[in-house]
């Protein structure tokens, strides 16, 4: 024995999802032809005797009066309920373990199931408290054992008066019969356990509600394999999220709130309180404003590329950590990109509408493949590089121009500068980033450079081209096309209008800043980012973080992580350390990274740790974040 206390846990849409008789009749009624209309019999006398319409043992004997059960149709729904352990169970399996000896399940339900589906979580059988089959000798269920206390009414009540447990008894199920424990003094509390169903009357009643079994473990204080329940952590995902990222923290155990639309400085700051995660896109400003507000943010996910949304040193200064996708979507952008590339090399945009307008110009004149063809990449990141290995497998030679030293992949040539760039290639694809300095870098001179019937690409950003100046290009047949995605202006939502001067000329491809936006792009961000955030919180790992120092960490397999994040000032490490050594913590690992505003420090102990030396590293004078994981 731990402890003096015993836990007593219901069965059905608690330990498992479902109601397991309601399972078992749908089992022995597989081939029946009338088997819906008894499946719904059975359901209504579980509804009655739950609204108390019918007594307990009436209900039993009628909802068993309708189906015959033999060992097999058991054995088959023991395999079935395996499977539909309820999630915040399931993964609390060393719980069971530890404390098998002082744990009762107590239902109303039938030992033959149950009990073998406990006893893979360390259960034995005279833990198990529920009704009994009795079997002819061919294994068929004749009737069940009218004297079990649990086939009566009030049979949870009676048979934990039987049992006679000796010290505190803490409860939980999703069922009235399980608060009865409560109410007749044979528990000290009840939690109503609502991760299946939630019954309103019930939490009422309860003296806590438990979103899943985290929580009552939390409350008791006992080993649980999530260091703070997830469900009393809130989520809020804004902007049509794919519905992924939810579906993801939905699983963990997480509230979690969604919004198709961004939301203004005002809203949030009412709606970001509490908040553990916020996932944004583009269009939702978080400002110091919002962020001030913000009294339990973690992390912030941008389920985008840019965070130019995000006031990232304010987050900072909150030690509040960023995470973006910055290359979820590159290959939507680098396949656009290839198919524009074929399209303008053979005027196809043109001669489509051309036939949608009846004319019918079969000609070469103009066309040409793009193997052999010369690809010129203005910058040489996640897309320009990736674009590099794609294009030359379509048999281009591939030359590129970056401000930084790049490794050349496959064959790719570097330029020296973008003027011998230009000169060379016969496609000029643009894939910088968005920094002040590369505005209007494209501009007249750099067309004039061009060969005369070169292709150009921007699929970057809209301030990188002076589009006066390629309207004039394209114009004089300086070039030969243009594929366009990114424009200085763009309308703010699809019910503005879009003007630009690159309208109606021949050979010019318009895009509305769709390049990076495909179904698979979407998801790949969801869970790209999702995935971040969650290790963060649940690890402390902050690998791509664009505003914490990065720190790629091992998983802790055991002890406790101490994770404190504070002002980048000496001697905070040295302080840390000294508190440990203080209170006698082992150390089995430690990891510390600074940036110019914060420092990050992680300490693994082996040992467990008190209050007073949390208190003492939370004091220590320009601490930030303070936070524990098991
Ligand atoms: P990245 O940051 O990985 O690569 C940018 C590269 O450009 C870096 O290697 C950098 O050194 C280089 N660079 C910067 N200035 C340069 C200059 N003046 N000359 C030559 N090289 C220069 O960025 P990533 O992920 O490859 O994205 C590239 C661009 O594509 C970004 O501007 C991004 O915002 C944009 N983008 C557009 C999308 C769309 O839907 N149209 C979707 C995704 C990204």
């Amino acid at each position: 024995m731990k402890n003096n206390h015993f836990y007593v846990i219901d069965f059905d849409t608690t330990f498992v999802t479902v109601d397991a008789l309601e399972e078992l009749a749908r089992i022995v009624l597989k081939s029946r032809p009338d088997r819906n209309g008894l499946l719904d019999r059975i359901k209504h006398l579980t509804q009655l005797e739950k609204e108390g319409e019918i007594s307990y043992q009436d209900s039993l004997a009628q909802r068993t009066s309708l189906f015959f059960p033999n060992r097999k149709h058991i054995k088959t729904l023991v395999t079935a309920l395996n499977k539909q352990i309820s999630p915040s169970f399931a993964r609390n399996k060393h719980f069971f373990k530890e404390y098998s000896e002082q744990i009762y399940i107590v239902s109303s339900g039938f030992k033959e199931y149950i009990a073998p589906v406990v006893a893979t979580y360390g259960i034995s059988e005279s833990h198990v408290l529920a009704n009994t089959f009795i079997f002819d000798d061919n294994g068929d269920a004749i009737g069940y054992d009218e004297n079990n206390l649990l086939s009566q009414n009030q049979g949870k009540v009676k048979a934990m008066q039987a049992l006679r447990l000796q010290g505190e008894v803490y409860a939980i199920g999703s069922r009235y019969s399980d608060y009865q424990i409560k109410e007749r003094g044979l528990a000290k509390s009840f939690f109503a356990y609502t991760e299946n169903v939630r019954r309103e009357g019930l939490v009422k009643l309860a003296d806590y509600e438990a979103p899943d079994f985290d929580e009552f473990l939390y409350r008791l204080k006992l080993p649980r394999s999530q260091s703070y329940p997830k469900s009393r952590m809130k989520v809020l995902l804004l902007e049509k999220i794919d519905q992924r990222a939810a579906e993801y923290y939905e699983k963990q155990g997480y509230d979690v709130k969604t919004y198709d639309r961004a939301m203004g400085e005002e809203e949030l700051i009412n709606e970001i309180k509490n908040v553990s995660i916020i996932g944004i896109r583009s269009k939702t400003e978080l400002t110091e404003e919002v962020l001030n507000n913000a009294n339990r943010l973690l992390s912030i996910g941008a389920f985008c590329i840019g965070t130019n949304q995000i006031n990232l040193e304010a987050a900072t200064r909150k030690g509040i950590a960023v995470f973006n996708a910055p290359y979820s979507n590159t290959r939507s952008v680098v396949e656009l990109t290839i198919g524009e590339i074929i399209m303008l090399s053979r005027d196809v945009f043109d001669k489509s509408q051309k036939m949608h307008r009846g004319v019918w110009e079969k000609s070469a004149d103009g066309s040409r493949e793009i193997r052999g063809k010369k690809l010129g990449l203005i910058g040489y990141g996640n897309i320009g590089s990736q674009l590099s290995v794609l294009a030359e497998s379509l048999g281009l030679d591939v030359y590129f121009y970056d401000i930084v030293d790049k490794l050349a992949l496959g064959n790719a040539k570097a330029c020296r500068s973008l003027d011998e760039l230009l000169e060379i290639a016969d496609i000029v694809s643009v894939h910088v980033d968005g920094r002040k300095s590369n505005n209007n870098i494209i501009s007249t001179p750099e067309f004039k450079m061009m060969k005369q019937d070169a292709i150009f690409i921007n699929a970057s950003r809209g301030s990188v081209v002076d589009l006066k100046a390629l309207v004039k290009a394209l114009k004089d047949k300086t070039i030969k096309g243009a594929a366009v995605d990114v424009f200085p202006e763009e309308p703010k939502s699809n019910r503005d209008p879009f003007v630009s001067e690159l309208q109606g000329l021949p050979n010019v491809i318009l895009t509305p800043h769709i390049a990076g936006s495909t179904i698979e792009a979407q998801q790949n961000i969801a869970d790209f980012v999702s995935n971040k955030l969650s290790n963060y919180v649940d690890n402390g790992d902050t690998t791509l973080s664009v505003n914490f120092p990065n720190i790629n960490l091992p998983t802790l397999l055991s002890g406790h992580r101490l994770i404190h994040v504070h002002q980048n000032v000496p001697g905070i490490l040295a302080r840390i350390n000294s508190i440990m050594a203080n209170n006698n913590l082992n150390i089995i690992g430690q990891y510390l990274k600074t940036n110019e505003e914060i420092g990050y420090v992680i300490t693994d102990v082996s040992s467990t740790y008190s209050d007073k030396v949390v208190q003492e590293l939370v004091s220590i004078p320009n601490t930030i974040k303070f936070r524990v994981l098991f």
